[in-house]
């Protein structure tokens, strides 16, 4: 009998950011993104929770190491956006507005190739305590 489980793992990095459309005016894009437009930037602390969904190995009991999954978000997240500015420092967000739907994306994309292809992946991206987003979106 194989159960199928989630596991999730937490993890913090603190990111500044601007939202900004350049094919807007200066205008439209404060009417839109009011505070979050303001040219010098303005930070978050921003709480990850990535959902691994599968099978119990029967041999380790694992649906998968912790320990390894850790690892792999600090190589490829942690290490890439933390104290960094997204805008300016994260090649994907050249021209992709760092809006917490699109950091969630990204960071999928980030993680998707390292992780066993029959474990399902979710994102959960807190931008504040109140606000978050789901990749993959949640039914
Ligand atoms: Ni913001």
């Amino acid at each position: 009998m194989s159960e199928i489980v989630s596991v999730y793992r937490k993890e913090h990095f603190n990111s500044a950011h601007r939202l900004n459309n350049p094919k807007w005016t200066p205008e439209r894009n404060k009417e839109v993104f009011g505070k979050c437009n303001l040219p010098n930037y303005h930070g978050h602390n921003y709480e990850l929770i990535v959902k691994v969904t599968g099978e119990i190995d029967p041999a380790t009991g694992y649906v998968m190491d912790m320990k390894v999954l850790s690892d792999i978000i600090s190589e490829q997240v942690l290490e890439r956006f933390d104290h960094r500015n997204l805008n300016e420092d994260v090649p994907e967000f050249k021209e992709l507005n760092p809006t917490a739907e699109n950091i969630a994306v990204v960071i999928f994309r980030l993680l998707r190739p390292a992780i066993d292809e029959h474990l399902a992946l979710q994102i959960r991206l807190f931008e504040t305590p109140r606000n978050y987003v789901d990749y993959p979106a949640s039914s």
